[in-house]
């Protein structure tokens, strides 16, 4: 069973806690790079953290979860390799496995509740990176873009 990577600031530290027992009781192995209490924390702490052992376990997927998701994802993708989506809704983070190889979800524990993020966990972590090459062409552009490459369209 795959590794699943979590973290969370003081925000969503409840929600990590609880998305945490779901996804052992799943059967994933998952490795908590902290908050653990709700005190005060900086969101990119954890997702420097989080995403510096995801270069480490690339196989592994990753959640990160603040009180809107948003700071965890702009931090998160500031880091080479790391494809990470904001998601609030099932099909998103389905869609964002599927075309984007996205490799961490962020959650906005003030955003969604607990069933739903599970929900939205869930088809982040069932979902595989499509196989069609127009995605892996344009995932493989993401890393040039990073660097500052020129952008072309090819359609
Ligand atoms: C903390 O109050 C909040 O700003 C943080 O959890 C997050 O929402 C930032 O994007």
């Amino acid at each position: 069973m795959r590794t699943v990577l979590i973290g969370s600031d003081h925000a969503g530290y409840a929600l990590k806690e609880a998305l945490k027992a779901f996804l052992q009781e799943q059967g994933y192995r998952v490795e908590d790079v902290g908050v653990h209490s709700d005190s005060p924390a900086d969101y990119p702490d954890v997702a420097h953290a989080l995403t510096a052992r995801l270069q480490e376990l690339p196989d592994a997927l990753g959640v990160l979860i603040c009180g809107t998701g948003i700071g965890m994802c702009i931090a998160a993708n500031k880091r080479s390799g790391i494809r990470a989506a904001h998601a609030s809704d099932p099909v998103s983070a389905s869609l964002a496995r599927a075309h984007n190889d996205a490799n961490v979800l962020c959650l906005g524990a003030r955003i969604v509740g607990e069933e739903l993020a599970k929900g939205i966990v869930s088809a982040f972590l069932q979902t595989p990176f499509s196989a069609e090459p127009r995605h892996q062409q344009r995932v493989a552009k993401l890393e040039l873009s990073a660097g500052g490459e020129p952008l072309s369209r090819t359609e």
